[in-house]
């Protein structure tokens, strides 16, 4: 049955109630439907063309993605799915959208936790490869899984298929909700260094290939690393140690000791930097009135990626209070680019500052 008013949120499961907040500022009249998984919702809204148009343009910091759901398949976890699926998917007004050379992904996701308990005798994979096939087939269009323009979205429960066919750009993310992943690289120093290369792609900036950067919150290195092999000098800040093999690396200099303690120094010292990095475990407010103080060591095209760690919600604490202050404070000091919640973050954001403000002295 082909629907329209129906689509797909999803974003970190404790955050889908912030996200889902910030979709309803888009329209009001979006109601949640039903949990699909943790943090994955079923909506509807009488129109869902322009609330993802809408989407698209601001910029929600939690949503981390959006699928249109056009139909929606029973699935009986056989062979005949596949088949079913196809079907469905072309006769769906939006499959006129898929034209001749124009770069086409499929995206399906099968809910982990149903998976377990149910054989289904296809995977995702299979999946994305038939109806890519059949895509290809049919119209022309070509597969292009890491840079699509349009996108075939399917999600599947244990009885449903919800399907549905929209612009990449639309669904706010290029990757199956939004679930950014990167291959191990045999030199990576951490895991959050997948942070930074997302917050990079997502914000579209690139890392300077000279001039010096300043990574606080450093250890175990692995910011520094990719800083260092972009061609950066690096002062990396951190009181712990960095990993063995950073050792003798001739443009980086350890500051063995609090961000508190350097940019006292820095400051008098006129010290002078390209890029801005933070990752230090501490309060949002507290890191952003560190970042506030470095600004004065920021050259005025310099830019700054800042991680705000966000503390659990309690009955007393608040985390979008905490963003809300946060975000405050580094405004006094920075143009505010943009604030996203990564997929590679966990209780945290990652924001995107333009040149620092005149009034920063
Ligand atoms: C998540 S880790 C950083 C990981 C790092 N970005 C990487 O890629 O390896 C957070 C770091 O913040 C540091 N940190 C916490 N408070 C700090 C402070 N006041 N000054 C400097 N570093 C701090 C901790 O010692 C810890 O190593």
């Amino acid at each position: 049955m082909i629907q329209e008013n129906l689509l797909i949120v999803t974003a970190h499961p404790e955050f889908l109630d912030a996200g889902l907040a910030e979709i309803r500022r888009f329209d009001q009249r979006l109601t949640s439907v039903e949990l699909l998984a943790p943090g994955i919702a079923l909506c509807a809204a009488p129109d869902i063309p322009t609330l993802m148009r809408l989407a698209a343009e601001q910029h929600p910091i939690f949503v981390r993605h959006i699928a249109p759901v056009q139909a929606i398949v029973p699935l009986s976890n056989t062979e005949q799915d596949i088949g079913k699926l196809a079907l469905a998917m072309v006769s769906l007004p939006t499959f006129e959208r898929l034209e001749r050379g124009q770069r086409f992904s499929v995206q399906t996701r099968i809910i982990q936790s149903e998976e377990s308990s149910i054989k289904r005798p296809y995977t995702s994979g299979h999946l994305n490869q038939a109806l890519a096939e059949a895509i290809a087939g049919e119209t022309g269009a070509v597969e292009s899984i890491k840079k699509p323009q349009i996108v075939v979205s399917l999600l599947c429960t244990a009885t449903k298929g919800y399907l549905g066919i929209s612009l990449a750009r639309e669904n706010l993310s290029d990757w199956p909700g939004g679930a950014r992943h990167f291959a191990k690289t045999t030199g990576q120093l951490s895991r959050a260094e997948f942070k930074l290369l997302e917050a990079l792609e997502v914000f579209g900036v690139t890392l300077p290939t000279k001039g010096r950067a300043l990574d606080l919150g450093a250890a175990p290195g692995g910011w520094t690393r990719l800083l260092l092999e972009a061609g950066l000098h690096v002062v990396a800040v951190d009181p712990a140690n960095l990993d063995r093999r950073l050792a003798k690396q001739p443009r980086l200099e350890h500051y063995r000791g609090y961000a508190e303690h350097y940019l006292e120094e820095a400051t008098k010292t006129h010290k002078s930097f390209d890029l801005i990095v933070n990752d230090m475990r501490m309060d949002a407010r507290d890191a952003a009135r560190l970042l506030g103080q470095a600004s004065r060591c920021l050259r005025n095209d310099g830019f700054v990626i800042s991680v705000f760690k966000l503390p659990h919600a309690t009955h007393e604490i608040d985390p979008l209070a905490t963003l809300r202050a946060a975000l405050a404070l580094l405004n006094k000091y920075y143009g505010i680019v943009q604030t996203r919640q990564l997929f590679h973050n966990r209780q945290e954001v990652t924001v995107l500052t333009a040149r620092p403000l005149p009034t920063r002295a």
